[in-house]
């Protein structure tokens, strides 16, 4: 009986962490690389670290919350066709999805083996809620 309880105990314990961890979509080389298209097209902007300036903060609650309810789909849909604010759609599908890996790195999804491509953020259902306060 006791072992029984114990089984059920750490099952759900495993269920929970499950549920918070974030899908990996992206690999650490893709952030490495949008880390530097971030620097040079949108840090002017949005702060080296995400913060927020002139445009709007990408990185906690106030950026993607739960209530925002955003997919990746709909974040980089407005980053790779209004971005950079002045000259959208102007750097490579390569860069867009780059720094979209950037900017879910720095919001807590962690990476993977999986590059993201270009056309799988445009069709992404996965939801983008901070992992960061
Ligand atoms: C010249 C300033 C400027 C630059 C450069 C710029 N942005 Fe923006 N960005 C803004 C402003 C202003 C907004 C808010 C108004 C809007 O959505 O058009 C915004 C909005 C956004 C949003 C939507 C945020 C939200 O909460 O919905 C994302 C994502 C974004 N920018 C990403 C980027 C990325 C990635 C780059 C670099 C490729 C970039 N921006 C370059 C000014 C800029």
């Amino acid at each position: 009986m006791k072992r029984l309880v114990l089984l059920a105990a750490s099952l759900t314990l495993t269920g929970i962490a499950t549920a918070a961890t974030p899908p990996a979509i992206y690999t650490a080389a893709q952030a490495t690389a949008g880390h530097a298209d971030f620097e040079t097209h949108c840090s002017m902007c949005h702060g080296k670290n995400l913060q927020g300036i002139a445009g709007p903060t990408l990185i906690g609650q106030s950026f993607a919350s739960k209530s925002n309810n955003y997919t990746v789909a709909a974040i980089f849909d407005e980053l790779s066709q209004q971005m950079p604010a002045g000259a959208p759609a102007s750097l490579t599908n390569t860069q867009y999805a780059d720094i979209m890996a950037f900017i879910l790195s720095k919001n807590g999804y962690p990476a993977g083996t999986t590059p993201l491509t270009f056309e799988g953020a445009q069709s992404s259902t996965v939801k983008l809620i901070s992992q960061v306060k």
